[in-house]
């Protein structure tokens, strides 16, 4: 894709375009030095605290020369669960401290973006508006024990998804102190309450990474960009009737844990400074992740990533480490560089790894052009056209001097008024804002305007508030609306007023935009994980915060609807909150199997899952165990377990204990063992590497459920086969675990083809227990 995506920019504004502008005069910059756990344990007193930021001035200040040196240079000590600490230094004392034995790993604190109503209906936790007696939403008890923290762009206090009515106190293993930042405008803590149980912020890697104190008015965790209240609210937000945008898609709005207790750590700044830009520093992120950890959040959300990196200097890595060993669910979103394979960020294999697909609701607008075609287009207008009108190419209607490309995506400038007035516009896709070209149309006197998707973004409509009628469509029907003008003497459409949809079919489908495996890092992991609705989403929104961002304008909205997998990790945030409430014992990996094993690569038609790319099937690089189904999830039968030391085991066997520094990681005597397999951690998805011989796996998964005998199949693709051994399983009681072992062998392997797909799963009649298999090829 060329520039910004599109879809990046709706969910995160200037982040994208804005941040590799690094200051010329920086010869100091900012770093994280790693230092694995602390020896203190769970519950540091404060002495341990102190002992630790004293050791982090020691280590410093003996490279620097004195105890001071290191206290200036240091502006985060993480003392209580992520030993380390964040500091201002010399590009060669970053690389001296790198050598020192006791430091994991020293990078740049830089910069990570950020990447309804409906839904829950979709994945069957409502029927037609009532709560059936069996969804998970009744068991669960709409997650009233969970508390889920987010790190985001903080929260807007104020919106109604906050409200605590009816609450009762906050669960006693609670250990935040009710900290609720907001400001010098209202610095008293009557912005937080039952519901809302902390606010804080984290900007002194934003400031750290060059551009000095910002004004100490913006020291507070209001959101002023939305996207925080709308992945807070998505996960945690109360009911709130009446919930619409612009009159369209009205219900009521909540969250995946309607009485979920939630936490806001804004670790994510808008362009405070332009120049420099905004984003999600490293250094906040840790400090977001410390914070978190020690006020016993029971989830935590991370709608933010960067590129695909090495876990032991990815701080969203580092931080979840922590955060798992202290039994916290981590869920994170996949990224939004889709449709590209190979992009998929957060691939640490202790996180849970969200991509994003489509529901069936549309806000859908029709499209009659002059030789009676009729087209299906997305938005959200308020308005649509009484009659027909004439229709221009933004290209046809460019200004002299400019260029074709420029004028054809309606770029500011470039659009003629005397050629666009009182007519229908097409602008293609690409570089600003969609909503920003609608904009442009409306300056030049435009009637309405069809959006023409362009070839990268396939068959992904946005539903948006656009200032004219608008009409978003496919990029196939796009090429016959260019080709009917061209042809026609004197082309002219009629576009009708938007209106909501509901059963479209087929859905899901994988939005374009998602990002896809294969897992660039660690190949024997999938990733993503699961995939859950992250297009076209209702939630709660900043009330300081314009849709129309980038493009200035005074329209507010208290809910809004964006699209990205920054919106579909908190959907997961939600279900994991459900699953937490109704089994508070089981551990973070357990939720997760019970989720990724209950998941479907089935949509509404029965059909396999569809790539909107290319409009042929999706793969397990697209949807990892597939869409999300919160009722089955429950109740999974079986799940695959994991531990710290088996994620232990999985960092020696993939050599992070080079040089001895694993004993890092974890503070008690562990070593690594003789041979460890990294093909047979338990995780609950298959990803091999295969050769001329066959591999022989294993797993073993622990019965949750009652005594019950389970029975293998196993799909293997053409081109290979799959034993699994034994090929049943007798479980007597609760809580057993049974190992198997699955061999995999080269059957005349197709051409062309350097990965197969496919299945496994265990049934007892009752459960099915299904794991998404992927065998890579080892070229020679
Ligand atoms: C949904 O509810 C409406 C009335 O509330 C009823 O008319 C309709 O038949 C119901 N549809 C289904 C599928 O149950
Ligand atoms: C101050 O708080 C009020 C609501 O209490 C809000 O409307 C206003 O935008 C806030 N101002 C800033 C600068 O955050
Ligand atoms: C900081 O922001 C406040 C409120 O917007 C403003 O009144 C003040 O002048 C600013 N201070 C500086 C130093 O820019
Ligand atoms: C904004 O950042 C630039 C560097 O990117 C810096 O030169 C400038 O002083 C900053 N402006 C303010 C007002 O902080
Ligand atoms: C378009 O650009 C002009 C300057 O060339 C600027 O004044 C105006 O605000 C821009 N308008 C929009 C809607 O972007
Ligand atoms: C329409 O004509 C323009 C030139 O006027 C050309 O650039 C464009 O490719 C044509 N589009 C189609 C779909 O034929
Ligand atoms: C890591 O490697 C070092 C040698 O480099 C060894 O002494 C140490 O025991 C190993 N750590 C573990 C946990 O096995
Ligand atoms: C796979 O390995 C296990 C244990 O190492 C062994 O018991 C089993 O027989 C092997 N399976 C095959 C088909 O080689």
């Amino acid at each position: 894709m060329v520039g910004c995506s599109i879809f990046q920019l709706l969910v995160s504004a200037f982040f994208l375009c804005s941040f590799f502008q690094q200051p010329a005069h920086a010869l100091k910059k900012s770093y994280i030095v790693y230092l694995g756990s602390h020896s203190h344990g769970q519950n540091p007193s404060s002495a341990d605290l102190e002992s630790a930021t004293s050791s982090h001035y020691s280590l410093l200040g003996s490279l620097l020369g004195s105890h001071e040196k290191a206290k200036e240079a240091i502006f985060y000590s993480y003392n209580r669960h992520i030993n380390g600490f964040a500091a201002v230094l010399e590009e060669e004392e970053a690389a001296e401290l790198a050598k020192n034995p006791n430091v994991i790993s020293v990078f740049l604190n830089e910069v990570k973006k950020l990447h309804t109503t409906h839904s829950w209906q979709f994945l069957g936790l409502e029927k037609n508006g009532t709560i059936p007696k069996d969804s998970i939403w009744e068991k669960a008890r709409y997650g009233e024990d969970t508390i889920i923290g987010t790190l985001d762009t903080g929260v807007w206090p104020e919106s109604k998804s906050f409200s605590d009515e009816g609450y009762g106190p906050v669960p006693s293993r609670w250990r935040g102190h009710g900290v609720c930042q907001f400001g010098t405008n209202n610095s008293h803590k009557v912005l937080c309450n039952r519901k809302l149980i902390e606010a804080q912020f984290f900007i002194k890697g934003y400031e750290a990474a060059a551009w000095g104190k910002v004004n100490a008015s913006l020291y507070t965790t209001r959101d002023t960009e939305g996207h925080g209240t709308h992945t807070l609210t998505t996960a945690g937000g109360n009911f709130v009737p009446g919930a619409s945008v612009s009159g369209y898609g009205s219900g009521t709005a909540k969250g995946g844990s309607p009485k979920a207790r939630v936490a806001a750590y804004k670790v994510c700044w808008p362009p405070i400074n332009t120049t420099a830009g905004g984003g999600c520093y490293d250094a906040d992120i840790l400090a977001g992740f410390e914070a978190a950890i020690n006020d016993r959040v029971d989830v935590i959300s991370a709608s933010i990533g960067g590129p695909p990196t090495y876990m032991y200097q990815d701080p969203i890595a580092i931080g979840s480490f922590h955060a798992v060993a202290n039994g916290i669910v981590v869920v994170a979103s996949a990224g939004n560089e889709g449709p590209d394979l190979g992009t998929v960020s957060n691939i640490a294999p202790w996180i849970f790894t969200v991509a994003a697909s489509t529901t069936d609701r549309d806000f859908r607008s029709y499209v009659s052009l002059g030789d009676k075609k009729h087209i299906k287009g997305s938005s959200l207008s308020a308005k649509g056209l009484k009659k027909f009108y004439p229709l221009i190419s933004a290209e046809d209607a460019k200004l002299p001097n400019v260029q074709p490309d420029q004028a054809k995506i309606c770029l500011n400038g470039t659009l003629d008024p005397n050629k666009v007035k009182g007519k229908i516009l097409v602008c293609l896709r690409g570089e600003t804002n969609r909503i920003d070209k609608g904009i442009q149309a409306s300056r030049g006197g435009a009637v309405a305007m069809i959006l023409a998707n362009d070839v990268s973004n396939g068959d992904d409509t946005e539903a948006d508030p656009h200032v004219l009628p608008a009409a978003h469509v496919t990029c196939k029907d796009g090429e016959y609306v260019y080709s009917y003008i061209n042809r026609t003497k004197n082309p002219g459409s009629y576009m009708t007023k938007p209106r909501t949809e509901l059963g479209i079919k087929p859905a899901p489908s994988m939005a374009v935009f998602s990002s896809r495996g294969p897992n660039t890092i660690i190949p024997t992991i999938l990733k993503p994980d699961i995939t859950a609705p992250g297009v076209n989403i209702i939630a709660s929104y900043s009330e300081a915060a314009s849709p129309t961002d980038p493009t200035p304008s005074k329209y507010r909205i208290p809910f809004d609807i964006l699209s990205g997998t920054s919106m579909s990790c908190p959907h997961v945030s939600g279900i994991v909150g459900l699953l937490k409430t109704f089994h508070p014992d089981w551990s973070p990996a357990a939720i997760r199997s019970a989720i990724m094993t209950t998941a479907t690569t089935l949509d509404n038609s029965n059909g396999k899952i569809e790539d909107s790319d290319l409009a042929h099937q999706a793969t397990p690089w697209h949807y990892g165990a597939g869409h999300v189904q919160p009722d089955l999830a429950l109740d999974p039968g079986l799940v695959y377990e994991l531990n710290t030391f088996d994620y232990l085991n999985f960092l020696c066997a993939s050599g992070y204990n080079k040089s001895g520094l694993l004993k890092l990681f974890y503070d008690k005597p562990f070593t690594c063992p003789k041979s460890y397999n990294v093909a047979d951690f338990n995780y609950p998805s298959i990803a091999v590497r295969l050769g001329l011989n066959p591999v022989n796996i294993s797993r073993t998964v622990t019965n949750v459920g009652p005594p019950s005998t389970y029975y293998v199949v196993a799909r293997a693709p053409e081109g290979l086969q799959i034993f699994v051994q034994p090929n049943y399983l007798r479980f007597e009681k609760t809580g057993e675990k049974k190992t198997f072992h699955v061999l995999f062998q080269p059957a005349g392997w197709p051409k062309h083809q350097d990965t197969l797909f496919g299945e496994l799963w265990w049934t007892d009649g009752k459960h099915r227990v299904r794991s998404p298999i992927t065998v890579t090829r080892i070229k020679f």
